[in-house]
């Protein structure tokens, strides 16, 4: 006969938070939301500034997505079912985007016409070219071509570039070694947008741009590496990981988490022993929803382990296969399970709770049972940075959502069926459309400072030290949203 477990598996719907003493140092701007992403046991490599990461899916984590929340503090695994090289060039795409020193991705030749410069402003977007003499990156420098050069109504797209262009003559530029903060003076000093910087030959190697400057004052929290890139996590399976994991540790992915829907594997052993024993890269793995999973994972080495099985918006891994446990027991499960690993042998291994956030008070609760941070799939998929589709369907804006485990993105590795998806796990559905990414988590992020500020505390580790859950009732729930009132439509207030 099976073993029950008495547990009732729960939903982080079926929890409240109760307040604590909230004294007179706690406000929001005082929190501080910073949290460890791999293990340590004095202080860990890396750390998120914001508690949230993209979920490793196809209509979630592109490399849009990856920059758009970099930015803000989080963190992207971009997507693993496609091809090895096109996921190594989506880690590129993030790595190159703010390197401080940038590859230049749009150059021309010098007899090119305005026409082509036009089709390639419409593939790169940007506005800024490198005319080099072989119209490649590291092509002879002839001079620089910006949209400021130019009218389109005025001038015939049949001239050539070099009709346009600031000749290298004029050009501002610097020989490669100068730092970045001696470039970001040259662009102050010369009122540049921005700056060529050559080899001793005149070869091209980089631009260093103003915006990216500006940008970095502009978000404080955003996550970067030493050299100015922003950071960015790669999904893996265990199937082709010997080839993978080179491709994207050559592509620059700082962090890597295997995804399968069941952590709980020798296969997952395998694949972390190997990275560990070739590469300095962090792994996660996952997912488990029980101290023993977890425990299992830690031994294997995995950086920080992944928590969730049949909680996904878009899964029916649940009704499919009968396994699964609620997301709010499998926290703190496997939390309890992470302070005991801690408690014997000194290493803090964090843990992500993965798929599941309805509300955005579901994000402080599982951060209260003792999640370091949170992987989200639909909250992300619904913003214009997101990788899926834009549509208006019955007047309202959606974009499409799709399971790993769907027949539309058909991810068997991470279903552990070798080369086949017998059977779905997950659905392809619509989710309402919610506009720019930073708009959003901003706001999320508010209502869980404020919930911490209702809870006395400062810091994430504090929140798991110092909260208190309480279970709620169905009729208490009810009583939680508006009741027993008629809501006022919009249209009753008189517009701003
Ligand atoms: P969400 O944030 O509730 O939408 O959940 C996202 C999470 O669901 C992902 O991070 C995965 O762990 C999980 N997931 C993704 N695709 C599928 C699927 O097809 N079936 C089951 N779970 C999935």
């Amino acid at each position: 006969m099976a073993k029950l477990d008495n547990e009732t598996s729960r939903t982080f719907s079926e929890f409240l938070l109760l307040p604590n003493l909230t004294k007179k140092d706690c406000s929001s701007d005082k929190i501080n939301l910073k949290t460890p992403l791999v293990r340590f046991t004095k202080k860990p490599s890396l750390s998120l500034n914001i508690p949230m990461v993209s979920a490793v899916m196809q209509a979630v984590s592109g490399p849009n997505l990856a920059i758009a929340l970099a930015k803000q503090g989080g963190l992207s695994f971009i997507y693993c079912s496609q091809p090895i090289d096109e996921q190594a060039e989506m880690v590129n795409k993030v790595k190159r985007f703010k390197a401080g020193f940038v590859l230049s991705d749009s150059n021309i030749k010098e007899d090119d016409t305005l026409k082509d410069v036009v089709s390639l402003a419409r593939t790169t977007g940007h506005t800024t070219m490198a005319v080099t003499e072989d119209g490649s990156p590291h092509g002879k420098l002839m001079g620089v071509l910006t949209s400021r050069d130019y009218r389109l109504e005025k001038c015939n797209l049949k001239d050539p570039v070099n009709k346009y262009m600031t000749p290298f003559s004029k050009t501002i530029h610097a020989i490669e070694g100068i730092s970045l903060e001696e470039a970001n003076d040259l662009i102050w000093a010369h009122k540049l947008n921005s700056l060529p910087i050559i080899d001793k030959k005149g070869n091209l190697k980089f631009f260093v741009f103003r915006k990216d400057y500006n940008q970095h004052k502009m978000n404080p929290s955003e996550m970067i590496d030493d050299e100015k890139r922003f950071i960015v996590g790669a999904g893996i399976n265990t199937w082709d990981y010997k080839e993978r994991v080179p491709a994207l540790v050559d592509a620059g992915a700082d962090i890597l988490c295997i995804d399968s829907s069941d952590g709980y594997s020798e296969w997952q052993k395998d694949t972390i022993q190997y990275i560990k024993s070739k590469y300095n890269v962090p792994v996660g793995a996952g997912n488990v929803v029980s101290g023993d999973g977890f425990k299992y994972l830690a031994d294997c080495g995995a950086d920080f382990i992944k928590v969730g099985i049949g909680g996904g918006s878009i899964c029916i891994t649940r009704e499919q296969k009968g396994i699964g446990r609620g997301q709010a027991t499998s926290v703190m499960a496997v939390a309890k399970a992470r302070d005991e690993y801690f408690r014997k042998t000194g290493t803090y291994i964090p843990i992500c709770s993965d798929g599941g956030i309805v509300n955005d008070y579901h994000m402080v609760l599982a951060l209260a049972m003792g999640a370091d941070f949170i992987m989200l799939g639909r909250y992300f998929a619904r913003f214009d940075e997101s990788p899926s589709k834009k549509m208006k369907i019955s007047g309202n804006f959606v974009k499409e959502y799709w399971g790993e485990g769907s027949n539309r993105a058909r991810n068997w590795q991470r279903y552990g069926t070798s080369g086949n998806l017998t059977f779905e796990e997950g659905v392809d559905v619509y989710i309402p459309y919610a506009g720019k990414l930073s708009d959003n988590v901003n706001v999320s992020l508010s209502k869980i400072k404020s919930t911490m500020v209702n809870l006395g505390v400062n810091t994430i580790n504090e929140l798991q030290k110092n909260a208190r859950i309480t279970t709620v009732s169905s009729l208490s729930l009810r009583e939680g949203g508006a009741h027993d009132v008629t809501v006022r439509e919009n249209e009753y207030y008189p517009s701003p």
